[in-house]
């Protein structure tokens, strides 16, 4: 890994062995973007862009040159009022009104090593020689601004990723309109886009198209990331498939409002752009201060779609995710929430524990319900104390007499909100999040709390240490269950254009706080399921509840648009009971342990109601999942059939780094009569080793050589989840599935 500055042609090249990027500076004072894909040789790294005279493509004022327009140049970070009519990455204001700016390049540092984003989550090197750094500045003399293009290139990753600092360096405030983090330009719009879509219950569709003329934006104006976008999107060769073809990736480290944007240009060029949406920000800088915008993830792949998740799966859990449990075995854990919701005792849960012991559970969580007097959704956040009619020998008894039992204690807060039945409203109404003088909208019949002030960020931080200095707890299941509305702060010193982003930041401030206190606890993010699941809240928590949906035929598609960019070992992924909450559907118990295998497996259920023949076929199930979660977690996970190809049947596979062990899920979904069958191929084999391969549960391995599942492939049969139960083997019905293990004979 390494970045070269070229004197000659004044341009940059970082790259490893995985991937290239080049920019150059033109005409002493632009930087252009000039290569980002397979890693090339380092002779031609200057902008060998052909400019050409373009009818009302102006050329800067100082260019003698009819051909040079910002208009057709690629650019790294495109401003406006220049002759680029694209979209811009930033927009000021200055104190007079004014707001054109010229920046012209000044100088750049490259460094060993990559710098903290202070107070922001970011990508990290544990030692200075996973990675290295570049920053280019940019000065608008007449203004007084100085920007900040960073770039980090890491060690064995195709990955680079990006930021942007914007410092106010002469004497009159200035207002900052836009800042985005990354822009992108291509000289050509021969791609499709792929995004990750979706609404509370059906979160990270993927969505593919070809691009086309003008933008095509995605964003969140919900003062979180929400469940209907991911900040995430990627353009690739229209013929990618997961196997081949090129994906280029960006990915942003936030959880708060975004924009991601792709524009197709008169000239069918195209430019992607992400960042902080700039819809309602505004924000002031005073002289000497300076503004960090998030970090983004810009990831790429020559070999298709499995391989790109790859890179990102291994990059988050290398160099995102922190702390003791980043490359830990996953506890599995039995949660109450859909087993009692807010109805439970002490007895109750004890009970539930008893059971959980039994199946092999390790870690049981308590769910909503056990503070204030929390009966219903409608009362008592912000009052996190214990609820003394449902446990009343408190918390701490409850927790020790669980763990007595041999289980680990995991206990849900939901630290952001407040409700206006709680002790916490009577005594501070004015710390609801809301514009001054303005009705605030309820979800879920709660507010949000204004983590802009610090005297709310500290009441919080400080009840719950009450609890966790109190009470040995081993997890925490953190939820945020509304988006914000109204946006503003009752203090009247916090301008309305910056909440958003103080918000996030005072909310990374009280979880880097409180992770940091408590290291040993396993904190898990939720939002209503999967609507804050981001880079940002990664890096604070190594894992997210993926979904609120815990059905097993919808999880097929949500894990896997999950998967293509989150690590599996960050999925938490549960077997509830049937009919299912969400859908009402059935499946099979195999199924839903199939399904929910394949990420952190978890149960939410009642296990109290499970018959005897269900109590067996769980503890299988656990037992199974405990023998193989290292390579589930922390495997290469491939997607061989996709549900969003119109498929009926869903096939994945999980191979370890040697390529000695790997197990094969295939999923059928609705059974069609009189149907044969397919082979299904199998990938991420070593085509000269041989394989035992063995369907769960069957005692006989056969032996095949990589080349022959890879290549031949094999038949799957599904057998009815029931033929656990019966001696008959039948082999018409729905929602089955089949989970093959395969080792190396060699
Ligand atoms: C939403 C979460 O996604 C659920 O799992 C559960 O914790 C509820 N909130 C509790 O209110």
């Amino acid at each position: 890994m390494t970045i070269v500055y070229n004197e000659q042609s004044s341009s940059f090249h970082l790259y490893n062995t995985k991937v290239s990027y080049q920019l150059a500076i033109v005409n002493s004072k632009y930087i252009s973007h000039v290569y980002w894909g397979k890693t090339v040789g380092n002779t031609h790294t200057d902008s060998d862009f052909p400019m050409w005279d373009r009818s009302f493509s102006p050329n800067p004022s100082g260019s003698a040159d009819r051909n040079f327009s910002l208009n057709t140049l690629p650019q790294e970070y495109p401003g406006h009022n220049n002759g680029d009519y694209r979209e811009s990455a930033f927009a000021v204001t200055c104190a007079d009104g004014t707001f054109s700016t010229q920046f012209e390049y000044d100088s750049y540092a490259i460094k060993e090593g990559k710098a903290a984003l202070k107070g922001l989550p970011h990508t990290y090197a544990s030692k200075d020689q996973e990675a290295q750094m570049l920053t280019i500045q940019l000065k608008d003399k007449l203004k007084g601004l100085k920007l900040e293009l960073m770039y980090t290139i890491f060690e064995d990753y195709p990955i680079i990723t990006r930021s942007v600092k914007l410092s106010n360096e002469g004497s009159e405030p200035v207002e900052i309109n836009k800042l985005l983090s990354a822009s992108i330009d291509y000289d050509h719009a021969d791609f499709d886009l792929i995004q990750l879509p979706g609404g509370w219950g059906r979160e990270r569709d993927i969505v593919r198209h070809p691009v086309h003329r003008g933008v095509h934006k995605i964003d969140s104006k919900r003062g979180t990331t929400s469940h209907t976008y991911q900040p995430f999107l990627a353009l690739c060769d229209p013929k990618a498939t997961e196997h081949t073809g090129d994906i280029y990736g960006m990915h942003f480290v936030y959880s708060g409002e975004f924009m991601a944007n792709v524009e197709v240009t008169e000239y069918n060029h195209t430019r992607i752009q992400m960042g902080i949406s700039p819809e309602y920000f505004n924000w002031t800088l005073q002289p000497d201060e300076g503004f960090q915008a998030p970090e983004v993830v810009m990831s790429y792949s020559p070999d298709g779609l499995n391989e790109f998740s790859q890179s990102l799966h291994r990059f988050y859990q290398k160099h995102l995710i922190r702390g003791q449990h980043q490359f830990k075995e996953r506890p599995v854990l039995m949660n109450n929430w859909e087993g009692t919701y807010f109805d439970f005792s002490e007895e109750k849960i004890l009970d539930m524990a008893d059971q959980a012991v039994q199946l092999g559970i390790e870690l049981f969580v308590l769910d909503d319900g056990w503070f204030g007097k929390r009966n219903d959704d409608r009362s008592s956040l912000g009052d996190w104390t214990i609820h003394r009619e449902k446990l009343p020998n408190g918390l701490k008894s409850l927790a020790e007499k669980i763990k007595a039992k041999g289980l680990k204690f995991g206990l849900w807060f939901e630290p952001e909100m407040i409700s206006e039945d709680s002790e916490l409203y009577r005594a501070h109404p004015d710390w609801v999040l809301k514009a001054v003088h303005r009705e605030a909208s309820v979800g879920r019949d709660q507010y949000i709390l204004d983590y802009t002030r610090k005297e709310v960020r500290e009441n919080i931080i400080n009840q719950i240490k009450a609890v966790l200095d109190t009470v040995p707890i081993d997890y925490i299941k953190w939820d945020f269950n509304r988006n914000m509305t109204e946006i503003g702060s009752q203090d009247p010193s916090i301008s309305d254009g910056t909440v958003t982003h103080r918000y996030m930041l005072g909310l990374y401030e009280v979880m880097e706080t409180l992770t940091t206190a408590y290291p040993h606890i396993l904190w898990e993010s939720c939002s209503g399921g999967g609507g804050r699941y981001d880079p940002g809240m990664l890096h604070y928590m190594p894992q997210t509840w993926t979904s609120d949906n815990t059905d097993a035929v919808a999880r097929l598609e949500i894990q896997t648009g999950t998967s293509l960019v989150f690590p599996i070992s960050s999925m938490g992924s549960h077997v509830s009971s049937v009919p299912n909450h969400q859908v009402n559907r059935t499946t099979s118990l195999k199924m839903r342990g199939d399904v929910a295998s394949a990420g952190n497996l978890g149960y939410e259920l009642d296990p109290t109601v499970l018959t005897a023949d269900e109590s067996r076929i769980v503890k299988k199930q656990i037992d199974f999942y405990k023998n193989h979660r290292q390579l589930i977690q922390y495997g290469l996970f491939y997607r061989l059939k996709s549900p969003f190809e119109g498929n009926n049947e869903v096939a994945w596979m999980f191979v370890d780094e040697n390529q000695t062990e790997a197990l094969f899920f295939y999923y059928l979904i609705l059974d069609k009569t009189n149907t044969l069958r397919p082979r299904v191929t199998l990938t991420g084999l070593d085509p000269h080793r041989r394989y035992t391969v063995k369907e769960k549960g069957e005692s006989e391995p056969k032996v095949y050589y990589g080349s022959e599942l890879m290549y031949k492939g094999l038949f799957v049969q599904p057998p009815l989840a029931e033929s656990e139960t019966q001696s008959s083997y039948q082999i018409n019905g729905d929602f089955r599935s089949v989970c093959v293990q395969i080792k190396a004979v060699d």
